[in-house]
């Protein structure tokens, strides 16, 4: 008994020993300076199977299992490939678009996604779009409580390995001329030409957007437009989509680009079905007193404040979405974002489907 005890203690000795000449060995090796840390070496193998594995199962252990939303919404994928263009491309490639030579040479250097997206599951790849990964320079997403965002993102890649140029060159930008018209505009125009441009990828001027989740812009008040520009760009309204855009807006810009899109006409009518638009026109027009739900004509009707926004003309799915936005918390930092989500947590899902279906089928003009 008290020869084993021994052995058993030695043992624990020694081990402790090792552990520490170990740490004192790898904290030297850091010292010295002898390691190599220059990106364009690459990484040993050994470190490379490590840093590799190592990142796999700690996607697998952490991402939860969250259902995900229907990964085949057509609104999604759009959505997904028009923010994936501006935020994703430039370091990872796209079809027909290879991948910038610098970011090429960061250590690890972003894969080409194509092939690398049939080893992840829905849920992996929400997880490693919604909080990046560490020591790698592959980003977390910038809009705090946007799950939704993260999921068109990864609705968008699942479908990227079937994709070919076309097919994605038409998604992710639309009839928007981008990259290849504003050679000339730049140099005429300066950098707003550009920047319109690049919000054409997703706010069509005279089209409908490429995605029901992509708000209309033609004809809000151009105060409300400034006023969403600048929140986006301090970080007080949550957006990993429009955050980005706006940051690289100065003053003029926004003022310049919320004049062009307040003088374009109100975009037209959706397809409504009558029976929801008429039990929607109701609660815009009447509120639900039960509730305590005031008409959302009071604020969005003709004589609306000029820095709220117009909802005629607005997409369902848009309109539902920030509702349910609202209704999860988000939104909320700014003193008008707070009254409506007293609003929205008033509101049941049937009555957010049929006031949706009425601003969008025509009602509030
Ligand atoms: C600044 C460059 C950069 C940007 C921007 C970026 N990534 Fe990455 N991403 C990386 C790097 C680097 C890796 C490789 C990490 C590794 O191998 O450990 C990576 C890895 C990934 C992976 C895992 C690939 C695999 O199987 O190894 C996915 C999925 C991914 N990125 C998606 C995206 C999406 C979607 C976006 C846009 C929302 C994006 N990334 C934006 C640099 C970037
Ligand atoms: C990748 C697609 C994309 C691009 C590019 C883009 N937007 Fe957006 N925009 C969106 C989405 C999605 C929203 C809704 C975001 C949210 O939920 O807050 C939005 C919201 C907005 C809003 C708020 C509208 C409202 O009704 O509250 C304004 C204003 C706006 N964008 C202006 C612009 C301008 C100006 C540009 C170009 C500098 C631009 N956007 C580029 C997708 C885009
Ligand atoms: C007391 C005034 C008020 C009432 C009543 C009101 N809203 Fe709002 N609503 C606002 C304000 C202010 C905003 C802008 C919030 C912001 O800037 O974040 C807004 C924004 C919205 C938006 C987002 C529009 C966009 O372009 O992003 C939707 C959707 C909306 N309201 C729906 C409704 C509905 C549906 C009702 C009726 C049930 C309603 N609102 C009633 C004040 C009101």
């Amino acid at each position: 008994m008290v020869l084993s005890r021994r052995i058993f203690l030695k043992g624990v000795l020694i081990l402790a020993g090792l552990a520490l000449a170990g740490a004192v060995g790898a904290v030297l090796f850091a010292y010295s300076g002898l390691y190599n840390v220059a990106a364009s070496r690459g990484h040993p193998l050994w470190l490379n199977w490590f840093l590799e594995t190592g990142m796999r199962r700690s996607v697998q252990f952490h991402s939860g299992d969250a259902p995900p939303p229907d990964l085949s919404d057509p609104a999604l994928i759009a959505l997904g490939a028009a923010h994936f263009q501006g935020g994703c491309a430039p370091c990872h490639g796209a079809p027909g678009q290879p991948i910038n030579p610098v970011y090429e040479h960061m250590l690890p250097s972003p894969p080409s996604l194509s092939g690398h997206v049939p080893r992840w599951e829905d849920r992996e790849l929400f997880w490693i779009v919604e909080h990046g990964l560490q020591y790698a320079g592959m980003p977390a997403w910038s809009g705090e409580n946007r799950q939704d965002e993260v999921w068109a993102v990864a609705a968008f890649l699942r479908r990227l390995p079937e994709m070919d140029a076309k097919t994605y060159q038409a998604l992710a930008r639309g009839n928007a001329e981008i990259e290849r018209a504003s050679a000339a505009q730049f140099v005429n125009t300066g950098r707003s030409a550009l920047h319109l441009t690049a919000c054409a990828r997703c706010h069509e001027h005279d089209a409908a957007p490429p995605s029901g989740l992509v708000p209309r812009l033609a004809g809000q008040p151009q105060t409300y437009l400034k006023r969403a520009l600048n929140e986006y760009r301090e970080d007080k309204r949550q957006s990993g989509i429009m955050e980005p855009v706006a940051a690289s807006l100065d003053e003029s810009q926004i003022a310049k680009l919320a004049d062009y899109y307040a003088s374009l006409p109100t975009p037209p009518a959706n397809n409504a079905p009558p029976g929801k638009v008429f039990a929607g026109k109701r609660i815009a027009l009447e509120g639900d007193p039960k509730r305590g739900l005031p008409p959302c004509e009071s604020c969005h009707g003709a004589a609306a404040l000029a820095d709220y926004p117009r909802l005629a003309g607005q997409s369902v799915e848009y309109i539902v979405s920030q509702l349910e936005l609202w209704r999860r918390g988000g939104r909320a930092q700014t003193p008008q974002g707070d009254l409506m989500a007293e609003i929205a947590e008033r509101m049941s899902d049937e009555q957010i489907d049929a006031v949706a279906n009425y601003y969008a089928g025509g009602g509030g003009r």
